[in-house]
């Protein structure tokens, strides 16, 4: 990413050591929502990588994909879905729009699983995952498999910041990963 906006976004992106917990520098992206020049400068170049791409879907991982995939989703007239934590989806049992469908994964400090609406999706359709951060890979990879399951083609991963040395691009099944920021 050469693009001289990317320069103004890892400016605004503050490192908290030890959080959550020890060893741990977390990559607090608050900062960067208050600056909004820098924000929309954030939108502006996911939009222009995947306007025209055949995106029918933009699917945000909980809870920081939900800042950054809705607008880009408005932008590029995609519908957005949101992957969460789990039993926050309400689950319709006659129906398979309400249908929920759940992946478990290991996070760099603990375990988690997300869940989607397999109705939400239509077999062959193509979509984007969102996330602020790729640390050690797992929460894409069941972002993936989770649209994977539902028939869904999942076309690229965008992130603002990846921890390139965890490794995480390499645990996302294939799958290209844009992001606009490296951090060590
Ligand atoms: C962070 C971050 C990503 C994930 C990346 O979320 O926002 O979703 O970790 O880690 P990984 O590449 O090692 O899977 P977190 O799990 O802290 O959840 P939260 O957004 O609900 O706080």
């Amino acid at each position: 990413m050469h693009d001289p906006r990317a320069q103004g976004i890892a400016s605004t992106i503050r490192v908290v050591p030890n959080f959550p917990k020890p060893g741990i520098m977390f990559q607090d992206i608050t900062t960067l929502l208050l600056n909004p020049r820098v924000f929309k400068d954030t939108i502006d170049l996911f939009v222009e990588r995947y306007t025209g791409k055949g995106i029918s879907i933009v699917a945000g991982v909980e809870a920081r994909g939900f800042i950054f995939g809705p607008p880009i989703a408005l932008a590029i007239g995609a519908k957005f879905i949101p992957l969460r934590k789990p039993n926050k989806l309400p689950v319709h049992a006659y129906t398979r729009s309400g249908e929920v469908i759940s992946e478990e994964y290991v996070l760099e400090y603990g375990a988690d699983c997300l869940e989607m609406h397999v109705g939400a999706v239509q077999p062959g359709e193509r979509a984007l995952v969102v996330d602020d951060l790729v640390a050690t890979g797992g929460t894409l990879c069941a972002a993936i498999a989770l649209l994977e399951r539902a028939g869904v083609e999942v076309v690229e991963c965008a992130c603002v910041i990846e921890l390139p040395e965890l490794k995480g691009r390499e645990r996302l099944k294939g799958k290209p990963l844009y992001i606009l920021v490296e951090s060590h």
